[in-house]
């Protein structure tokens, strides 16, 4: 979800608005995703390299965070949206942990999968995914994926960037191997549901061979 800083900068206001606005973005595509029957959405919302940005941004994010699981978990609940989060989340402050605990005991008979990327970072993930693995006398390809946040939710099947940016930025690097990937020039606080639909349309039209001929 880039480009909410740039969205920002544009309009000479300040960043915390530009996330404000992503926040607005969540919320439409989450909608548009059970409108297009998507069976799972992953956001990445908060980098494990995140922590670098300056302190009061970091507030803003967190503050952000704890104000759409108040006004949208009962919106959730009612629209069968059930949240996953990836990352090592933990970390967050005790009262974030346990609004998130408590969301995700609350969603947990929905049937789409929001799964929201918390203090993640793939390499870290991977690494503690190994780690597992070999506690358990077994590392292979199978069991580093049976150990890695994602463990259970569908392969990855389409990875859209938004603002132009075209690298992974550390997302999903294990699960994207296979994945499509689409990068698009829209800022995050500007994407709409034709944005999503474009690119469900550019997936379609593309043919996958995992390998094969
Ligand atoms: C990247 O834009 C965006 C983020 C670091 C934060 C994304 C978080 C939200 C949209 C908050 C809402 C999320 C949920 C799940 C409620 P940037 O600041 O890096 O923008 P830039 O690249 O233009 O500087």
């Amino acid at each position: 979800m880039d480009g909410n800083g740039r969205w920002a900068k544009k309009r000479h206001v300040p960043r915390a608005m530009g996330h404000r606005e992503g926040g607005e973005a969540v919320r439409r595509t989450v909608k548009a995703c059970r409108k297009l029957g998507v069976e799972c959405l992953t956001l990445y919302a908060f980098s494990s390299e995140n922590w670098k940005r300056d302190e009061s941004e970091i507030g803003d994010l967190m503050n952000l965070m704890k104000r759409f699981i108040k006004s949208d978990l009962d919106d959730f609940i009612a629209n069968g949206i059930k949240l996953k989060l990836i990352g090592d989340w933990h970390a967050f402050e005790p009262e974030i942990v346990a609004m998130l605990e408590d969301a995700l005991e609350r969603t947990q008979h929905g049937d789409q999968v929001l799964a929201v990327a918390l203090n993640y970072g793939s390499q870290q993930e991977i690494a503690r995914a190994a780690a597992k693995a070999a506690e358990q006398g077994d590392v292979t390809q199978d069991s580093i994926a049976a150990n890695l946040d994602t463990a259970d939710l569908p392969p990855l099947d389409l990875l859209i960037r938004t603002s132009g940016e075209v690298r992974l930025s550390n997302f999903l690097l294990w699960q994207a191997a296979y994945a499509e990937m689409i990068f698009m020039d829209v800022l995050w606080p500007d994407f709409e549901e034709e944005h999503l639909q474009a690119a469900l349309e550019e997936f379609a039209r593309r043919e996958r061979r995992y390998g094969g001929r």
